[in-house]
């Protein structure tokens, strides 16, 4: 055993289980080109200031949970990207991909980094799949982005999700209703604790989802950023949801969703998994139309998007029974060499079939033929492949199915045909 262990809030992903994952990320790949998204790959670190200025300085993430460091003695500090909407839309401007109006669609697979205590479902490490539509504000794109992600969780199989949706407003409301929520909160200044007496001073809204009971109950009794919303601002929301009944698409109005980035306007949302102890969050999103502006560009460019973590969506695959019937990597066929001086043959044998597609594994330790069938059986390969003496002079080869013990002979051109019919086939996703 190594003396290191994999540092807290990390994890190694091993072939079982790297499976799943190709599986599902096959899945977010397919359905985000159905919808017209492509996909984009940023870098794991960018400059400190843009999630500084991008996620919002007060918020939990910036202000606890990030891994900063300054790779030059006299330079810039840099951070771990502990989420990609900041990344995805400072590439996008740096690129000036909005000089001609248009509207981009792109996607991202990848890893994430904060620094919050691990527990089941939170790591230090994790991933995230996600998607932002760039360029276009509108109920139908926020309305587009929700139906994706909806989308890619029935395809995968999962039931019993909640989604909870509510709006923001836009910051000229956002900012009448924090002066309201300060102004109501302040005679009951004693009764708040510490997080709330920070969060009330420095970023009000953020008291709205407080977990400790007694703030619940005040907050239930508080003024509502619904009250304090514009005509058009809920004619948006209400077009948002309209398209959400008309897909079928089940959701809950929270009024106290405020999410924990501050770049949020008009709609946000949040899906929650019954399955997921405290850390139920698999998924969540919104609008924030103002990002680009905060990152410097000289106009707003109206975007939404959402993400979903990869860990705790596996985790919710996994006790829903999703994840039990799963592809497999095995090797269709194992080339057994029954004597040691057809080795090389059989490596050319493996090459042929690997050549034509097929699967295939061999020993090449050299080990006896009882040993390379233990391997197979260990290795769960659906075939054996016999080569010894009489199938090298004659060139037809038995073939076993491990499963069945069935045996045919055939020759090469003949099993090459057998073994690449789809039902000899093990169904790849079944
Ligand atoms: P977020 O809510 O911070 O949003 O993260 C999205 C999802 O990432 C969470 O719902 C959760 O499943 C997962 N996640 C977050 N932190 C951890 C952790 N420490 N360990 C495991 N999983 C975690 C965002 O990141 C926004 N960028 C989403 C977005 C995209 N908004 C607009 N576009």
């Amino acid at each position: 055993m190594s003396q290191f262990q994999s540092v807290k809030g990390t994890r190694d992903i091993f072939p079982e289980e790297a499976v799943r994952w190709q599986y599902v990320e096959e899945v977010v790949h397919r359905l985000a080109a159905l919808h017209g998204f492509r996909e984009i790959r940023i870098p794991l670190f960018e400059y400190t200031e843009l999630f500084q200025r991008g996620i919002g300085s007060t918020t939990d993430i910036v202000g606890k949970e990030m891994f900063s460091f300054q790779p030059d003695p006299q330079g810039r500090s840099v951070t771990l990207r502990p989420e990609m909407t900041a990344g995805v839309m400072r590439a996008a401007l740096q690129k000036n991909l909005f000089s001609l109006g248009t509207v981009h669609k792109l996607y991202y697979i990848g890893e994430l980094f904060r620094k919050e205590r691990p527990q089941a479902g939170r790591q230090r490490q994790f991933s995230q799949f996600g998607a932002e539509l760039l360029g276009v504000s509108s109920p139908a794109a926020v309305a587009e982005v929700i139906t994706m992600m909806m989308q890619i969780f029935s395809s995968l199989g999962l039931k019993g999700l909640r989604l909870r949706i509510n709006t923001l407003g836009d910051s000229e409301e956002r900012a009448r209703f924090r002066e309201a929520l300060q102004g109501w909160f302040a005679p009951f200044h004693d009764i708040l604790d510490e997080a709330s007496k920070e969060r009330l001073e420095k970023n009000p809204l953020r008291i709205l989802d407080s977990k400790n009971p007694a703030i619940q109950e005040l907050v239930a009794r508080a003024p509502r950023l619904y009250d304090y919303l514009k005509e058009s601002s809920l004619r948006d929301f209400e077009k948002v949801l309209f398209y959400l009944d008309e897909r079928n698409i089940a959701y809950d109005i929270d009024h106290r969703l405020v999410r924990g980035l501050d770049y949020y306007c008009h709609t946000a949302f949040e899906v929650t998994s019954p399955e997921l102890g405290a850390q139920d969050a698999i998924g969540g999103g919104g609008r924030y139309d103002a990002l680009a502006r905060e990152l410097g560009s000289a106009t707003d460019v109206p975007a939404s998007g959402f993400a979903v973590g990869m860990e705790r969506l596996l985790i919710t695959m996994e006790k829903q029974g999703l994840l039990a019937e799963l592809p497999s990597d095995v090797p269709l066929v194992y080339v057994v060499v029954q004597q040691q001086d057809l080795l090389d043959n059989g490596l050319q044998l493996a090459w042929q079939l690997r050549q034509a597609g097929i699967t295939t594994e061999i020993d090449l330790a050299g080990k006896s033929m009882k040993a390379q069938m233990r391997e197979a059986n260990r290795v769960h390969a659906s075939y054996a492949l016999f080569l010894g003496a009489t199938e090298y002079a004659t060139g037809c080869y038995s073939l076993k199915n491990l499963a069945t013990s069935e045996q045919i002979t055939l020759t090469l051109d003949a099993m090459l045909q057998f073994l690449q019919e789809p039902k000899a086939q093990k169904p790849f996703y079944s």
